[in-house]
C-alpha cells in the first residue's frame, strides 16, 4: 500500500527540484548571465587540477552516459538487441566501477585543492560548499548502490527504481517501487533530486554551457599585463589617442 509519506517523497519532492530544477535555470540565466560560469582557479594553482579535474569530467561523463542507459532504456529493449542479463551485469559493474572509483579520486583531489589552496577557499561560496558536500554524498551513495545491488545482495534496479524514474517524466507514476526499493538505492535517489534543486544556483551552471567542446577546450590562460612582461616601458606624459597602438 502507498502511504502519504512515499507520496512525499517520491512524487511530490521530485516535482519540486525538477520544478526548482528548470525555474532556478531560467532564472539564473535572466539575471545572472554573467556569472554563469564555473569560475576559473586555474590561475592559483594547477598542479592538483591537472590530475583532478580530467580524472573527474571524465569519470562524471562514463557515469551520466551508465545512467542514461540504466535509467532510460527499459530492461526490455536491451533485450530485445540481444543483450542478456549476465552481459548487462558485467558492462553494468565494471564500467561502473571504473567510473565511479574515476569520478571519486577526481573529486577527492578537487575537494583537497578548494580546500588547502587558500586563495581557492577564498573563491568558494557557501551555496559551493553545499553543493560539493551533496554531490560528494551523491557520488558515495551512488557507489553503494553498485556494491549492495550487485556484489553484497542483488537488487534489479531496472526493474524498480529505473521503472520510477522514467515514470516521473512520463506521468506515469510508481512511489511504491521506491518504497521497496533498498535504502542506499532511495537516499541516492533523494539527495540526487536534493542536487538538481541546487544546480542552477552553483558553478554546475557551466556543464550546460556552449561551447559542447568544454571538455576538450585548454583551460583559460591567464596572461600578465604587457608592460609586466618588459615589453614596451611606460611612457612619460600623453599619448595621442590610438598612438600606441600604430606604431
Ligand atoms: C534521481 C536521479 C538518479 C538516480 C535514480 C540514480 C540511480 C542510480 C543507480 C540505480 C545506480 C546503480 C548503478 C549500478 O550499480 O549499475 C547509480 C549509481 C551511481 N550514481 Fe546515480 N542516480 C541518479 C543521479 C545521480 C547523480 C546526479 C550522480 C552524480 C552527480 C550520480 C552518481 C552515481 C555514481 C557515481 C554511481 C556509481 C556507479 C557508476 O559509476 O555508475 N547519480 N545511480
Amino acid at each position: 500500500m502507498t502511504t502519504t509519506l512515499d507520496l512525499v517523497l517520491w512524487v511530490v519532492v521530485p516535482y519540486a527540484c525538477l520544478a526548482v530544477f528548470a525555474v532556478g535555470h531560467y532564472w539564473r540565466y535572466r539575471y545572472d548571465k554573467f556569472g554563469w560560469t564555473t569560475l576559473s582557479s586555474q590561475l592559483y594553482e594547477s598542479r592538483l587540477l591537472r590530475w583532478g579535474s580530467p580524472l573527474f569530467h571524465f569519470g562524471i561523463l562514463a557515469v551520466f552516459l551508465g545512467h542514461v542507459m540504466g535509467l532510460g532504456i527499459p530492461k526490455s529493449w536491451t533485450a530485445a538487441v540481444g543483450v542478456s542479463e549476465a552481459l548487462y551485469h558485467v558492462m553494468a559493474v565494471g564500467v561502473g566501477a571504473v567510473a565511479g572509483f574515476c569520478t571519486v579520486v577526481g573529486m577527492a583531489i578537487l575537494i583537497y585543492r578548494r580546500r588547502t589552496v587558500g586563495p581557492v577557499f577564498s573563491a568558494t561560496t557557501r551555496m559551493d560548499k553545499l553543493m560539493y558536500l551533496v554531490l560528494a554524498i551523491v557520488i558515495l551513495l551512488g557507489l553503494a548502490n553498485t556494491v549492495v545491488g550487485n556484489i553484497v545482495g542483488h537488487y534489479d534496479y531496472r526493474e524498480g527504481v529505473s521503472v520510477w524514474f522514467r515514470g516521473v517524466f512520463l506521468f506515469d507514476l510508481h512511489p511504491a517501487l521506491m518504497a521497496e526499493a533498498p535504502f542506499t538505492f532511495q537516499a541516492h535517489g533523494l539527495t540526487a533530486m536534493l542536487l538538481f534543486a541546487l544546480w542552477p544556483f552553483t558553478r554546475l551552471v557551466h556543464v550546460f554551457s556552449v561551447p559542447v567542446g568544454y571538455l576538450w577546450r585548454p583551460y583559460i590562460v591567464y596572461r600578465s599585463r604587457e608592460d609586466r612582461l618588459g615589453g614596451q616601458a611606460p611612457r612619460r606624459g600623453w599619448d595621442r589617442v590610438g598612438a600606441r597602438y600604430r606604431r
